[in-house]
């Protein structure tokens, strides 16, 4: 966990307003870079996201000897020499993804195809979540690893080197999971089979082709033939704003009374707009303009109003892993809603960055919500206002930190939000953003 850091928040002294465009999508950010730098050719990236977690991607390929040139102070351009399928060197340090479960579940595939052996950890929090998800799949397809925490855990070492393409039926309905097995099936003999028991995000089924490599489904299952080569795609490839990012702004702006904010150049993949059905089942006032796409993804402005008071919904299973990530976010609609919200089926939530279900009940029941914990799900009986006066702890977890960033706009006095620097993982710029639309949230000097 990411220590330190706390945000004193709410509450907001009038209503929200403004246009924002949020940083770069997490999940394509990690994969282009991985992709590029695995590619033969010269891939150039923009709206990549400058967070902890995909500069952790970026550096690791560094290590092996990818070269990776950045075009703009920010760091939401870069140019990638791709090293080719079989370029990469053997790192000279351990390799850490720091916070990132997608680093390193999904650079556990690459490295199952490499000829070297490679050493991989990451900060307090990564080490505590299930990499046996992972392991056993590439075990299969023939990757040697040795794991920590019998066998499930942070740091492992894996030796990769020839591999086969398996039929692989995921128990969890997982990206990560599925992306990983993928990424190892570029380098196997056969092709690679993929189900899963609910869809997931598709995003690296649907940049994959861009590289040249297609994907392509029958009877359910997720299919990779190997190419043998990943070819840098000519033009730019350009990143939409992130979804996940953008659903803070989205409810800030649903809950506080007149508010009206637009968020622009937002991803609308169907896989990862969970959040925008279950906010509009609850009634909120969210509008999308100017649809378009970006290389395989669709896009669009979405204008996002407060009208009226949200009501609880009963969350459809199917919607879960569309939303996965949101789930911080729509709890503190929830807990302002009118009547009972309730979500069942979403133990994944627990091997998060934090237990998002412990950790964002303890801190919203701490604002007065009420709130029964399963350990597949929870249940919230809204009410009108929250209780401020309190001090809350994210738990180093940056969609912790920044949902009750924006629970706080609805309480009755300012809120301290412990343990919040995580932000920067996802949303470098989160608190200015918030500010520019009239958020009152400010780091506290430590
Ligand atoms: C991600 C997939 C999700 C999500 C994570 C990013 C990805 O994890 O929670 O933030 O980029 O593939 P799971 O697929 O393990 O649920």
């Amino acid at each position: 966990m990411k220590i330190g850091g706390t945000l004193l928040a709410g509450p907001a002294e009038a209503a929200l307003h403004g246009v924002l465009q949020v940083p770069g999508d997490k999940s394509m950010s990690h994969r282009s870079v991985m992709m590029a730098a695995v590619a033969d050719g010269v891939t150039e990236i923009s709206g990549f996201l400058p967070g902890e977690d995909c500069l952790a991607t970026a550096s690791m390929f560094e290590c092996m000897g990818v070269s990776i040139e950045w075009l703009n102070a920010e760091k939401t351009a870069l140019r990638v020499q791709g090293a080719g399928l079989h370029g990469l060197q053997a790192p000279d340090r351990i390799l850490d993804a720091g916070n990132s479960g997608t680093c390193a579940r999904l650079m556990l595939g690459l490295l199952a195809g490499q000829p070297f052996a490679s050493t991989l950890t990451g900060d307090e929090s990564l080490r505590r979540r299930p990499m046996r998800r992972v392991i056993e799949p590439l075990r299969r397809m023939g990757a040697n690893i040795t794991a920590s925490g019998d066998g499930d855990l942070l740091p492992l070492t894996i030796q990769g080197g020839s591999l086969s393409g398996i039929d692989f039926e995921s128990e969890v309905a997982s990206a990560q999971v599925k992306s990983c097995v993928l990424l190892a099936g570029l380098y196997a003999r056969g092709d690679t089979r993929v189900r899963e028991p609910r869809p997931t995000r598709d995003h690296t089924e649907r940049m994959l082709p861009l590289f040249g490599q297609p994907v392509g489904e029958c009877d359910g299952w997720i299919v990779l033939h190997p190419s043998g080569e990943l070819r840098a795609p000519e033009d730019v490839l350009t990143i939409p704003a992130d979804p996940s990012s953008a659903a803070f702004f989205a409810v800030a702006a649903t809950i506080v009374p007149g508010s009206e904010v637009m968020l622009t150049n937002i991803g609308i993949n169907p896989r990862r707009d969970g959040w925008r059905r279950i906010l509009t089942a609850m009634g909120a006032d969210l509008e999308t303009s100017r649809e378009y796409a970006v290389g395989e993804e669709p896009v669009a402005d979405i204008r996002a109003c407060c009208r009226q008071k949200l009501a609880g919904v009963k969350v459809a299973a199917l919607d879960v892993p569309d939303a996965i990530d949101e789930f911080p976010i729509l709890f503190v609609a929830a807990s302002l809603a009118d009547g009972v919200f309730m979500l069942r089926g979403a133990s994944e939530l627990r091997v998060k960055e934090s237990d998002r279900i412990a950790v964002m009940a303890g801190a919203l029941r701490a604002m007065g919500a009420e709130i029964e914990e399963w350990p597949d799900g929870l249940q919230i009986h809204g009410r009108p206002r929250l209780k401020g006066g309190v001090e809350v702890d994210a738990h180093g977890d940056h969609r912790v930190a920044m949902a009750m960033a924006v629970a706080a706009q609805m309480a009755d006095a300012p809120v301290l939000i412990h343990n919040a620097a995580a932000i920067a993982t996802s949303f470098p710029g989160f608190v200015e953003q918030a500010q520019s639309i009239g958020m009152n949230v400010r780091w506290l000097e430590e």
